[in-house]
C-alpha cells in the first residue's frame, strides 16, 4: 500500500519545552488513523506541523511522496491536504452551499466554475447537508455545524484529511452519525488522520492508533493492542486524563 502521508522525525521546540521529539509516523492510502495521547501530549503541534501552520525545527513532511516541509498552507490545499478544525469557521452571512463553493474554487486553482459547482452537489450528498444547502452558514445547528466544517475541507478534494477534534461537544449519538460520515469520507478515497480524546470514537473508527506523550511516539497498532498497553496506561493516569 502507497504511503499518503509520511511524517520523519519531526521536532517542534517552544522556547524551552520540546513539544515534539524526532516523531515519525505515516498514513497508508485509505486508511483512519487516530493520533491519541494525553493534553499537551504534542497532538494539535503535530497537526500543524503537518498542516503547514508551523514550520518544525527538525524533520521532513511528505505528501503522496513529495516534501511539504518549507510549503505554505495553502500550496498543501493545493497539493491534496485538506483540514477540519474542531472551531468551526465558516463565513457566517454566506450559505451553506456558498461556503462550499469558496473551498472548491480556491482549494485546487484552475478548477472551472461548473466543475466547482458539481462537486460542491456531491459533498452536499456526502455530508447531508442538501436540505440545508440555502441557509445561511450562521444558523445551522452544532451537528450540522461539524458536517459543514468536513465538508468545506472536502470541497477542496484533498486525498489526506486532517481532522482535530472535530467530534468535540456531540453527544453519543451524533458523535455516531459523525464517525458513520467520516468512514463514508475514507469510503470515497480520501485517507483520513484525526485527533480525537472521546475513546469510543476512537474505538470506533481508527483502522490504526498512535499514541503521543510528551511529544513522543509511546504506542503505535490496532485500538485494542494500544489499549492495552502499560506505558498508554501510565501516561493517561498519570495526568488523570
Ligand atoms: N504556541 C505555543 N507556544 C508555546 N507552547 C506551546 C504552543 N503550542 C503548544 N505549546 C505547548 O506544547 C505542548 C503540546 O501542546 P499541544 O500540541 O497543544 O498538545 P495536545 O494537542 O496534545 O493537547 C504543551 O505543553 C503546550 O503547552
Ligand atoms: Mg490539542
Amino acid at each position: 500500500m502507497a504511503r499518503v502521508l509520511e511524517v520523519q522525525g519531526v521536532s517542534k521546540r517552544f522556547l524551552g519545552l520540546l513539544a515534539l521529539k524526532e516523531v515519525s509516523l505515516h498514513l497508508e492510502e485509505g486508511e483512519i488513523l487516530a493520533v491519541i495521547g494525553p493534553n499537551g501530549a504534542g497532538k494539535s503541534t503535530l497537526l500543524n506541523v503537518i498542516s503547514g501552520l508551523l514550520r518544525p525545527d527538525g524533520g521532513e513532511v511528505r505528501l503522496l511522496g513529495r516534501p511539504i516541509t518549507r510549503l505554505s498552507p495553502e500550496a498543501r490545499t493545493h497539493l491534496g491536504l485538506g483540514r477540519a478544525f474542531q472551531i468551526v469557521q465558516p463565513l457566517p452571512e454566506l450559505s451553506v452551499r456558498e461556503n462550499l463553493l469558496v473551498g472548491a474554487l480556491f482549494g485546487k486553482p484552475g478548477t472551472s466554475k461548473k466543475a466547482a459547482e458539481a462537486w460542491v452537489e456531491e459533498v452536499l450528498a456526502l455530508t447531508g447537508l442538501e436540505a440545508r444547502a440555502e441557509a445561511p452558514a450562521g444558523e445551522l445547528t452544532l451537528l450540522e455545524d461539524k458536517r459543514l466544517e468536513l465538508a468545506r475541507a472536502l470541497a477542496t478534494r484533498p486525498r489526506v484529511l486532517l481532522l482535530d477534534e472535530v467530534m468535540a461537544g456531540l453527544r453519543p449519538k451524533e458523535a455516531e452519525e459523525a464517525v458513520a460520515l467520516v468512514r463514508r469520507i475514507r469510503d470515497s478515497g480520501v485517507s483520513v488522520l484525526f485527533i480525537e480524546h472521546l475513546m469510543p470514537v476512537v474505538r470506533a473508527l481508527a483502522d490504526r492508533v498512535v499514541v503521543l506523550d510528551h511529544g513522543e511516539v509511546i504506542a503505535e497498532g490496532p485500538y485494542e493492542k494500544v489499549a492495552r498497553e502499560e506505558r498508554v496506561r501510565e501516561a493517561y493516569l498519570g495526568r488523570g486524563a
